[in-house]
């Protein structure tokens, strides 16, 4: 079956045909990065205006790639939910459209099972498992039980992990986006200069949930207050490494206490902070466990996952109507994905 996704919910443009779930003929992705740097942070207006410049040739473009007409494609998918409103309406109404014209089924794909999904493009991976989604709007921890069936045990009672790097980044001006930014910053840092603040939500109810207001607000306004040598010098290399160890840190004792509580060895990362090489590395110290993070092409947004997991979506649900909306806000994260 061929798929084609569409996925325009943040600042990257991006069309791909998708054979069964698995086989990626084209990915094509323009990202708006260069755009939005000026501002270190996303004008919606301006990510609208490119989606509706870019979406159409970029079908194109993703047809000839593949070397298929849009025509022989089985099933048209956009992310519909969460994102940007004037992104998610566009991709969305480009897909219906093409669904309509063409008399093909057209399904809607929440934006963040596409995440989770993009390990699976390729890699098998045995279910159940336990979920870390992290980007720049979105901090999960989720236990997955099947492509569709899966409950939310923990989340970001504030800022996501990605939003946290990004500002942190933009405060001390070290580039745009800030999570590569700060990653590259910490290769010439010591992460132990700065001993920052880690949440600790221990309530029975909430003892995977993280926080990142705290820290963030730490290595903004307090940070002298958390230096471990008071007095020493530093540089910005050093905030990023110490920052940076730490938001990681919190989150990767929270996935590892729910692998050991849900006694499931296997863990799958997605989201873009997934590109990251150190979350990577302090993961792959877990010998005792299975660990799967999506190829980089496939970790930051794409539009490959979001036709892979069409895929298996529409076996188990079937098309959506024509009628279907879109959905800045997905409600409900807190208890399951599954809509
Ligand atoms: O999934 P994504 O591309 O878009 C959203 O759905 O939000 O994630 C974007 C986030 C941004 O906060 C960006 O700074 C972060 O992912 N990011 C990274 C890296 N690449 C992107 N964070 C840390 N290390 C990276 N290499
Ligand atoms: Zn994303």
């Amino acid at each position: 079956m061929l798929v084609l996704g569409i996925e325009s919910t943040c600042d990257e443009t991006a069309v791909a045909i998708v054979k069964d779930g698995k086989e990626v003929l084209s990915n094509i992705i323009a990202s708006q990065i260069k755009d939005h740097q000026p501002w270190s942070g996303v004008v919606p207006e301006i990510a609208s205006r490119l989606h509706l410049k870019k979406i159409i040739p970029l079908t194109e473009e993703a047809c000839k790639t593949a070397g298929v007409e849009l025509k022989d494609v089985d099933l048209i998918a956009s992310s519909n939910r969460p994102g940007l409103i004037g992104g998610l309406i566009i991709g969305t109404a480009v897909a219906k459209s093409y669904a309509w014209m063409l008399d093909k089924p057209f399904i809607g794909i929440n934006h963040m099972e596409g995440h989770l999904y993009s390990s699976h493009i390729t890699c098998d991976i045995e279910f159940p498992y336990v979920g870390l989604l992290v980007s720049g709007g979105h901090t999960m921890i989720i236990i997955v039980k099947s492509h569709t069936e899966y409950e939310v045990i923990g989340t970001t009672i504030d800022d996501a992990l990605g939003e946290a790097l990004d500002k942190v980044a933009k405060h001390y001006n070290i580039g745009y986006p800030g999570g590569p930014a700060i990653e590259k910053a910490a290769l010439d840092g010591d992460k132990d200069k700065f001993h920052f603040p880690i949440s600790n939500l221990y309530k029975s109810d909430r003892q995977y949930d993280v926080s990142y207001s705290g820290i963030k607000t730490a290595a903004i306004n307090h940070l002298e207050k958390y230096l471990v040598n008071p007095g020493d010098t530093y540089t910005v290399n050093d905030i990023a490494a110490s920052f940076q160890h730490k938001a990681f840190d919190m989150l990767f004792r929270k996935v590892k206490k729910a692998s050991i509580d849900y006694k499931i060895p296997r863990i799958v990362v997605g989201g873009g902070v997934s590109a990251n090489q150190y979350l990577r590395q302090m993961f792959a110290t877990l010998t005792d466990t299975q660990v799967y993070f999506p190829s980089l092409k496939y970790a930051t947004d794409n539009a490959a996952m979001i036709a892979a997991y069409a895929y298996h979506k529409f076996q188990e649900t079937g098309a959506d109507g024509l009628d279907t909306g879109v959905y800045p806000r997905v409600t409900g994260f807190k208890i399951s994905l599954v809509q």
